[in-house]
């Protein structure tokens, strides 16, 4: 049967205020410092990832509560411009929506979260029909999803049976603790695509080498994201590498990965040969890599000549 998506994915909804600044170390005792720029910007990796895909011409569906406020109608509005559908986006009083200051300087960056909207959903919102609708689901944000923690390997095996194909970027877990069920949700992944260090922690490996045997035995197609080393994929015993130029500076390393990630699928789901995907992923990665925030460097279908017959 025709489904009506390409791809649902979960919405860690929240925003990105992002300080830059030489020397950006906040000093206590009230002390004021003036800082070099910011930018506000739509977060979540899920959000960001939504947002790409759909820019690549992929039918994305997001499904996620904002809270009843400014940050709320901005990511709602930052959805639609990308072209993603946002009929399942609901406002919900009472809830605050999710917000991250990022503090950022040279290379490096310190974030501080307050989740809200951005862990709102529930199992009770994840409806067959959500996951009926599309070809496929991308489960992201893993550990910082909270709300839907507890059940998620519940969640990835509904959606096998409901005809989806599965992909998962668990992203960084902050207590450290890397399980969830992770193994076992595996046997309902066909794409998995962690950055290096995740892998590691994921696999309980101390090198990429043993952490991507264990990972393969165990998943269909492993992709491992290694900033602007490129990336990795191994699919059926047979691995290659990708390798990047190194993206301008100016960005902040927010939201490449995510979009890495929505490069990757839309190549995919669009049945292009994996080293294809591949290049596409990295390429999205590299874009985003060289701007500020997750949406900026985003790329369009029409930049992507492999794309643009489908
Ligand atoms: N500095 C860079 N130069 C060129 N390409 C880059 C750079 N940083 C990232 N990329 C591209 O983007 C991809 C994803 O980036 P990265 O490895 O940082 O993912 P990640 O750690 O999951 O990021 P995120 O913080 O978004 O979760 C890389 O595999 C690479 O292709
Ligand atoms: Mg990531």
């Amino acid at each position: 049967m025709e489904k009506a998506y390409d791809i649902v994915v979960f919405g860690d909804t929240c925003v990105d205020l992002i300080l830059h600044d030489e020397d950006i170390a906040p000093q206590f005792g009230q002390v004021e410092k003036t800082v070099a720029g910011y930018s506000l910007e739509m977060g979540g990796s899920c959000c960001i990832f939504a947002a790409q895909a759909a820019k690549l011409g992929l039918k994305a569906r997001l499904l996620g509560k904002v809270g009843d406020d400014a940050f709320g109608q901005m990511i709602i509005d930052a959805l639609d411009d990308a072209g993603v559908d946002t009929e399942a986006v609901f406002v919900e009083p009472g809830l605050k929506t999710g917000a991250t200051v990022h503090l950022v300087q040279a290379d490096d960056r310190a974030m501080l979260t307050y989740p809200g909207s951005l862990a709102a959903l529930t199992l009770d919102d994840i409806a067959d029909e959500i996951l009926a609708s599309a070809r496929h689901l991308h489960y992201g944000s893993l550990f910082l999803q909270t709300g839907l923690l507890p059940h998620w390997v519940e969640i990835l095996k509904r959606a096998k049976r409901l005809g989806c194909t599965v992909s998962l970027d668990t992203n960084w877990d902050p207590h450290g603790v890397w399980d969830g069920g992770f193994i076992s949700a595996l046997d309902y992944v066909d794409a998995l695509l962690p950055n290096e260090q995740e892998a590691l922690h994921l696999s309980g490996q101390v090198d990429l080498a043993a952490a991507a045997a264990f990972l393969q035995a165990r998943v269909a197609i492993l992709v491992v994201k290694q900033g602007a080393a490129g990336a990795s994929i191994w699919h059926q015993g047979e691995s290659r590498r990708e390798s990047v130029v190194s993206a301008p500076s100016g960005g902040d390393g927010i939201g490449a990965g995510d979009s890495f990630d929505a490069g990757f699928l839309a190549g995919w789901l669009n049945g292009l040969p994996l080293e294809t995907c591949l290049e596409i992923a990295c390429r999205c990665g590299r874009a985003v890599a060289g701007r500020a925030g997750g949406l900026r460097g985003q790329l369009w279908k029409s930049q992507v000549p492999e794309l643009e017959a489908y």
